[in-house]
């Protein structure tokens, strides 16, 4: 298996354990890091909505947490519960940001998949153009 197959099955199985009663819309990340662990993540929603995590934020917090704070991939994947398939679920705005703060943007992979044979594969530096980061502060 390839390794964006591998982090998009990871993914997949972070996703089991989404918890979004709410929207019923559920997400699974799967994060590389530079040391090759793979760190995983979900949504994790709550009753006073703006609480809610988005999963590639829950992964990311989740590795600086446990001291990764470099990165190489995440594959995503998300779709409605009910939904007998998944659609590309690109991050949201402040997700691109907060991997903007540890992710190269040249360099790191955003592999967008329905399944381990149906993905796309972005760079930060795509879908978060012209960015303001760590460097603008240094
Ligand atoms: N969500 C994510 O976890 N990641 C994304 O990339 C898009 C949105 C979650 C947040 C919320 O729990 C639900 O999906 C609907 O917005």
């Amino acid at each position: 298996m390839g390794r964006y197959e591998e982090l998009v099955e990871l993914a997949l199985e972070a996703r089991t354990l989404a918890y979004a009663p709410y929207s019923k819309f559920k997400v699974g990340a799967a994060l590389l890091g530079i040391n090759g662990v793979v760190y995983k993540g979900c949504n994790v929603e709550n009753a006073s909505y703006p609480a809610t995590n988005c999963a590639e934020r829950t992964a990311i917090f989740g590795a600086v947490a446990e001291g990764q704070t470099e990165f190489e991939a995440i594959a995503i994947v998300g779709g409605k519960e009910a939904a007998s398939e998944l659609e590309f679920c690109a991050p949201c705005g402040v997700c691109r940001q907060v991997m903007r703060e540890f992710c190269s943007p040249e360099s790191f992979e955003i592999i967008l998949a329905k399944s381990k044979s149906d993905y796309k594969v972005f760079t930060l530096e795509e879908l978060l153009p012209m960015s303001f980061g760590p460097e603008n502060l240094a």
